[in-house]
């Protein structure tokens, strides 16, 4: 049989995009025989002409820095981006796709707060955008959720979708060390940027799990939805608490459906540091690994973990992507991307979790039964305390139950009035 030739215009060849065209050249034959599809990198747009990329035996002409031309390229059946950011990725993803090209992106940041725009400019081309490698890197959760479990009521994803926070809080778990110490270890290994903001400040999570909540619930969800906690106050003493009540702590990016099934769901979309159970799957993903935790009516709970970033575990995502993409268009076919609806964000203050609440108190008699009436007044119910004496205060360390967020923190305020609360040190959600 001769293999269909699929020409792809690759738009960036840095950290994902070179790994990407060394696996073309090293899978091409054995795709070609397993798929009936022969791929061919035909362009490559970049920033700089001259930087040295690994990458010899390109034929003259492939390498350009006008990536408008690629993108709208007779030439280029199918267009790959992977130069990230908004703007021009946004402008080339449009062009590519009125020019009739189905477009394979890992960009999070675009989809997620262009996703409506372009999902429309994908249905009215009647091309793919396929965009796995935006969240969790190589893990194909995007796959899973857009299409296995498209028939299964999805109630909630809890995700560890960032793997510098979980290496940092990982260092921190594991090692002893302090936040300080732990960013600047991630920063040595090239594991977090040098303004890390956008990882630990969740930005970066909020971003793929605006994405995921999109997909699973078929809302339009944006970035700007997502409510977010970062770690850079997590310390080595909260840790340890954690791990004294078996719990580990973890950036979890959730989003959940508050309502019953129907069009325009209400959702829950967040970003926070949480208390884990030691049990849980999630307290098992360690270092800079990813997993997504899926809760579903019918299927139950289930786990996909793995690298969650990395130029080949991103790039094996992206392949796959260029692999449905090429055969969908060969075929004159696209995946439907379905519809997103509009969607009612629930506030964060609406929202019912456990909490982990450390106080440093003054140790004298009547202390506790204040603390006591602060949480009883809001209608918070605790289910656990303990107590450790320090000198001349102490430490009251409470796990509450399920309470509404605007009580938790109605009862914060009046904590802070009291003159027998010296320092609230942390409060941090419960998973359970
Ligand atoms: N890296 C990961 O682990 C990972 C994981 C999941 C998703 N992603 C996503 O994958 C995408 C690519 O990430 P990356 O890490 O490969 O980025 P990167 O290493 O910074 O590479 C970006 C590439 O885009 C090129 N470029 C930048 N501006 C351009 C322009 N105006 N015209 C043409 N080319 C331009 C750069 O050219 P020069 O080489 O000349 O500078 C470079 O080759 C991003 O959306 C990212 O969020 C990455």
């Amino acid at each position: 049989m001769q293999a269909k030739l699929v020409r792809i215009g690759l738009l960036g060849c840095g950290n994902v995009g070179a790994p990407l065209v060394h696996m073309l050249r090293e899978e091409g034959a054995a795709i070609a025989a397993r798929t009936g599809l022969e791929l061919a990198v035909t362009r490559i747009a970049v920033r700089s002409a001259h930087r040295d990329r690994d990458l010899p035996d390109l034929p003259d002409g492939t390498l350009t820095t006008d990536a408008r031309a690629v993108a709208a390229d007779p030439e280029v059946d199918l267009v790959v981006e992977l130069i990230g950011g908004i703007e021009p990725a946004r402008e080339l993803v449009l062009s590519a796709l009125a020019n009739a090209k189905p477009v394979v992106t890992g960009n999070k940041e675009l989809l997620a707060n262009h996703g409506a725009e372009l999902f429309a400019a994908a249905e009215a081309a009647g091309r793919d955008l396929l965009f796995e490698a935006a969240v969790g890197g190589g893990i194909p959760v995007v796959r899973a959720v857009r299409e296995s479990l498209l028939g299964e009521p999805v109630g909630r994803i809890m995700g560890i979708v960032n793997g510098t926070t979980n290496y940092i809080l990982s260092q921190m778990t594991d090692g002893g060390a302090s936040y300080a110490d732990a960013l600047a270890d991630a920063q040595g290994k090239g594991y977090a940027e040098r303004d890390p903001t956008a990882d630990v400040e969740g930005f970066d999570a909020g971003a793929k799990i605006a994405i995921l909540a999109s997909i699973a619930f078929g809302a339009r969800i944006v970035a700007g939805d997502v409510y977010h906690e970062g770690i850079s106050a997590i310390t080595a003493a909260d840790i340890a608490f954690a791990r004294s009540l078996g719990y580990v702590i973890k950036l979890l990016a959730i989003t959940e459906r508050i309502d019953a099934a129907g069009p325009n769901p209400t959702v829950a979309v967040r970003v926070h540091p949480a208390m884990v159970p030691v049990t849980h799957p999630l307290a098992a993903v360690r270092d800079s690994f990813n997993a997504v935790f899926i809760e579903g009516s019918s299927v139950g709970e289930l786990m996909l973990y793995g690298r969650g970033a990395g130029g080949r575990p991103t790039a094996s995502a992206v392949l796959g992507d260029i692999l449905d993409a090429a055969g969908n268009l060969v075929r004159g076919a696209a995946t439907p991307l379905g519809s997103f609806g509009p969607a009612a964000i629930c506030p964060i203050d609406e929202l019912r979790s456990a909490y982990y609440l450390n106080l440093e108190v003054s140790d004298r008699p009547g202390v506790l039964a204040q603390v006591a009436g602060a949480f009883a007044e809001r209608g918070v119910s605790i289910r656990s305390m303990e107590q450790e004496g320090l000198g001349d205060e102490a430490r009251l360390v409470f796990i509450t139950h399920e309470a509404r967020e605007a009580d938790v923190q109605a009862t914060l305020h009046t904590l802070r009035q009291l003159d027998s609360v010296r320092h609230i040190r942390s409060l941090l959600r419960v998973i359970g």
